[in-house]
């Protein structure tokens, strides 16, 4: 039979409160955070200017990213999941696995192969990508090892469905940020310079300005469909919160920056936005 709730999560109810606290604290950043980038994209990337000194001192870019993604989304994760946590069902090992399967390449990989125009980033944007890590990697890590499913969810549609939109959300976000990498090795050894940009083409390209963020929302729908989770929810729209206006600008800025851009893409998902 068809339950709404699968799950059974902490008994314990300070543990309750604290956890779902932290999940109306995590609805709120969304709101800030949309309604900020809106306004302003954050200065890093195409968006970095150079006085950038209400974000402060700059650090070397790989590092800011290694210290704003893998600290909380790895390390942060695995200590919650394995010395708080203490549900160890086949299930919590599965989310354990996706989570990480994205961080490990988001927070180490990726920062270690792309290739950045600038060597560095403000402090500012690392922080300010590590505080809404923090929140959510520990809110996710704690839904996942100590929420108690089912014997049989991998039987579930949710499970199914969002196991499916994960993996498929993974294979476009990374295929779209290795797309991305590859335009400067190639333009770079026509002897076009390797730092600048071009209009990226093929694929999903065709459709939208940024795929790879098209990608990484895709994941974060599937962990909130597969884990039926608030905290899940709150993740993936703070993932809106983020893409929806920095596709926005990314759009306008090709649009801006290249005459020949396609003006029919659209700007995160295909034919809608
Ligand atoms: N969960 C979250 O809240 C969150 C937030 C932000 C990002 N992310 C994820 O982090 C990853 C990277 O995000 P991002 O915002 O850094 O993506 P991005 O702005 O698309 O940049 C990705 C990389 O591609 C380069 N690049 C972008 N457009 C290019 C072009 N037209 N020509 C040549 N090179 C280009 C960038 O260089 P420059 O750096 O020199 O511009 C950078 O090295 C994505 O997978 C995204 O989904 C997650």
């Amino acid at each position: 039979m068809f339950q709404l709730l699968p799950w059974t999560f902490a008994v314990d109810t300070i543990h309750f409160w604290v956890h779902y606290g932290l999940v109306c604290l995590g609805f709120l950043l969304g709101v800030i955070t949309i309604l900020v980038q809106l306004t302003k994209p954050a200065p890093y990337g195409k968006f970095d200017q150079s006085n950038n000194e209400s974000w402060g001192v700059t650090i070397n870019q790989r590092l800011g990213h290694i210290l704003s993604d893998a600290t909380p989304g790895v390390l942060l994760f695995l200590l919650v999941f394995f010395l708080y946590g203490t549900e160890r069902h086949y299930i919590n090992y599965v989310f354990l696995g996706l989570w990480q399967a994205h961080y490990i390449h988001r927070g180490i990989i990726h920062p270690l192969v792309m290739r950045y125009s600038k060597a560095q980033v403000p402090l500012g944007i690392t922080l300010g990508g590590l505080f809404p890590n923090c929140l959510f990697s520990f809110l996710c890590a704690d839904w996942m090892s100590s929420s108690k499913y089912p014997d049989n969810y991998y039987y579930d549609p949710r499970f199914i469905i969002g196991l499916l939109l994960f993996v498929l959300g993974y294979i476009i976000n990374k295929w779209a940020d290795f797309k991305l990498r590859s335009l400067r090795r190639q333009k770079g050894t026509d002897g076009e310079g390797s730092n600048g940009y071009y209009i990226p083409s093929g694929g999903l390209f065709e459709l939208v300005a940024c795929p790879n963020y098209f990608g990484e929302l895709v994941e974060w729908l599937g962990w909130a469909v597969g884990t039926w989770s608030l905290s899940g929810l709150a993740w993936m729209l703070f993932g809106c919160a983020t893409f929806i206006p920095r596709a926005a600008h990314t759009r306008k800025w090709y649009c801006e920056q290249f005459m020949e851009y396609p003006r029919a893409r659209k700007a995160l998902i295909p034919f809608v936005y």
